[in-house]
């Protein structure tokens, strides 16, 4: 017989925080070589809700268009997708810093277009943040977004929108050439007053020395136990894919739950067995 959610181990919660306010950017940049920064991604409002009290910053990431929506990269994802995912994450967290990636097309052309992209983004999901991936094009843009309050979390490395530029989403960094590119845009996201920075795809080495180099926090993914923080793909670390990038650990099951949950329903369907005595509704006269 199937194993029924209330047969399978329970695990108590690791350290819940414990906050009333809503973390800040700038509480987020104090944290430099502190505690370090617990982050993962959100894209709906009940999963929102369980991370909030484990997370100090939740991602809308645009990896919602790989995990949720089935899209093969990130470059399909829209500016609708964005605002839509915000706003349920934003009505299921409390107390995390949420961030919201601004998609690929919505902020590389100018200063004033990723205004006018981030703007809406904040204004219509009430997200405290954007993330942008920033090549060496990105420090003017940061500058001008922190200058008119838009706080910005930069992403270098591997950046999986310019994936049909780099041939896909392998590591980055092989020769020193690109691992100097990599450590000055990182600099120059930092120097143009970016609160944080995820550093995605690299060696342990060049997460290190961006590390060493930045004086924001430096946000890990396939990258460094030395990062001030780390960041995973909640439903990869949850276990719901069979293929994972390398750098992911699975620290749930959550592909075998669903399968042996729902296996476990449509026996029961077929065998009558639901709904059960207890789900009927029984009206007294
Ligand atoms: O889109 C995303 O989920 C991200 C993380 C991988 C950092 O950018």
């Amino acid at each position: 017989m199937s194993a029924r959610p209330q047969d399978l181990p329970q695990r108590p919660h690791s350290r819940p925080i414990k906050r009333t306010r809503r973390l800040t950017a700038p509480q987020i940049t104090a944290r430099k070589g502190a505690d370090p920064i617990v982050c993962l991604t959100a894209y709906d409002a009940p999963t929102a809700e369980i991370l909030d009290p484990h997370c100090d910053l939740i991602l809308v990431g645009d990896s919602v268009g790989m995990v949720v929506h089935g899209l093969p990269s990130t470059v399909g994802v829209t500016m609708e997708m964005m605002i839509l995912h915000g706003q349920a994450v934003m009505r299921g967290s409390r107390s995390a810093l949420v961030v919201v990636d601004l998609p690929f097309g919505s902020y590389e052309g100018t200063p004033d277009q990723a205004f006018a992209s981030a703007s809406r983004v904040m204004m219509e999901t009430g997200c405290q943040a954007v993330k942008i991936e920033s090549g060496s094009y990105a420090a003017e843009t940061i500058a001008y977004l922190v200058e008119r309050g838009i706080p910005v979390m930069s992403h270098v490395g591997l950046r999986p929108q310019s994936m049909h530029v780099l041939g896909g989403f392998r590591a980055r960094g092989r020769t020193q050439v690109v691992a100097d590119e990599i450590l000055r845009n990182a600099a120059a996201a930092a120097e143009a007053g970016s609160f944080a920075v995820v550093v995605e795809g690299v060696s342990a080495d060049i997460a290190d020395r961006v590390t060493k180099a930045v004086d924001i926090p430096t946000i890990g993914i396939g990258a460094s136990a030395g990062c001030d923080g780390q960041i995973l793909v909640t439903p990869d670390m949850l276990g719901l894919f069979e293929r994972v990038p390398k750098f992911v650990h699975k620290f749930g099951r959550m592909r075998d739950m669903v399968d042996e949950a729902v296996g476990a329903y449509a026996d029961d369907v077929h065998a009558r067995r639901f709904p059960r005595e207890e789900n009927l509704y029984v009206f007294k006269d």
